[in-house]
């Protein structure tokens, strides 16, 4: 488990920019964390790094997967308002991490047993107005490396 502590929108942004470069294709990330520590954000900066527009990156609360045309295509989840955890693949979830994209699911913890046994998990949590504590977990090889590299960067 590696922890960061984000000071400011900007710091989290050059995180953000880092563990782009170091993601790669059917990467699933699992963002977990109570409303406003920064999930969406990270999202947005993740996308910005690979090369998406500010202005195509929206809130994906209304429908389950956003689409965006990165480096990698970007796949934006948001489980928040799904009823049954069970729909979430009964939507087609698991034909995005295999699609050659990179999925960022934000509540993933909802959804949990339904991800892919390899991934990156990354928990945010508010430590004051502008402080944010961001701490990734791997959960197998694939996460793993990608930590790795974010570390040596
Ligand atoms: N260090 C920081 N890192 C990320 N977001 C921050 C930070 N400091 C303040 N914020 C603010 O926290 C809020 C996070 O909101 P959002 O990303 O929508 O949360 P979530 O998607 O987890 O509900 C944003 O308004 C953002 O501007
Ligand atoms: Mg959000």
């Amino acid at each position: 488990m590696i922890t960061f502590e984000s000071a400011s929108e900007a710091e989290t942004e050059m995180l953000a920019s880092r563990l782009a470069q170091s993601l790669e294709p059917d990467t699933v990330v699992a963002l977990v964390g109570h409303l406003g520590a920064g999930k969406t954000r990270l999202v947005r900066a993740i996308a910005e790094a690979l090369g998406v527009d500010r202005q195509a990156i929206a809130s994906p609360t209304f429908v389950l997967v956003h689409e965006y045309a990165g480096r990698l295509p970007i796949y934006h989840f948001d489980v928040y308002r799904l009823k049954n955890a069970a729909d979430f693949l009964a939507l087609g979830a698991d034909e995005y991490f295999t699609s050659g994209g990179v999925c960022l699911i934000e509540w993933a913890d909802r959804v949990e047993s339904f991800l892919p046994a390899d991934h990156l998990r990354i928990e945010l949590a508010a430590t004051g107005e502008t402080t944010r504590r961001i701490q990734f977990t791997a959960t197998g090889p694939r996460s793993s490396a990608i930590l790795q590299r974010l570390q040596v960067k």
